[in-house]
């Protein structure tokens, strides 16, 4: 598949987000796409882990078949990860799908993270797992994109904002044709 192909799909996987409810929360599932990537732009994130932040809800699209809650044995990020391995590689997908565990690793390690949970995250919590037993914390932290996960994790609190204004996905095509061509060997 080409890189501009590769692109395309991506492309129209996330303009199907736009107007999709985020659970209860004050933006469309494509704003938080959108203000996540530029959260990770803003704060210098390379190119792998702006595009994770920007896909890391792609699972949501109706151009990715997944399930509807996360109380499957894949969650929604890993359903998401599933989808971007063969289209962005295997560190964007892993960055992507690891942000409901790196959520469960927060409330494992930080208390303040839970009481700063929304209400919808706070409650989407349960059926995510809840949190990290010290077990899981270790082989979280044995990866070595964990502390990135984190970062994304924490964008993705923070890209709520209705009053918002970032920019669109047109912002993000040449990073995301790059990266298709890195995924193919680069
Ligand atoms: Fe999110």
């Amino acid at each position: 598949v080409s890189p501009d192909a590769v692109t395309a799909t991506v492309v129209d996987a996330l303009d199907a987000l736009v107007g999709l409810p985020y659970d209860g929360e004050p933006v469309d599932q494509l704003q938080h796409a959108l203000q996540c990537a530029d959260h990770a732009r803003r704060s210098g994130a390379g190119r792998e882990l702006v595009l994770a932040a920007l896909l890391h809800d792609v699972a949501r699209s109706p151009h990715v078949a997944g399930e509807a809650d996360d109380a499957g044995p894949l969650d929604h990020g890993q359903q998401g990860a599933r989808w971007l391995a063969p289209l962005l590689g295997a560190q964007v997908a892993w960055l992507a799908g690891a942000h409901v565990a790196a959520k469960r690793y927060l409330v494992a390690t930080e208390s303040a993270y839970a009481a700063g949970l929304s209400a919808v995250s706070a409650r989407t919590l349960r059926a995510q797992g809840g949190a990290m037993s010290p077990e899981e914390v270790a082989t979280f932290e044995a990866h070595d994109g964990w502390r990135d996960a984190v970062a994304l994790r924490r964008w993705d609190d923070l890209g709520k904002d209705p009053d918002a204004r970032v920019p669109g996905v047109a912002a993000y095509v040449d990073d995301l044709r790059e990266q298709a061509r890195c995924a193919a060997g680069c």
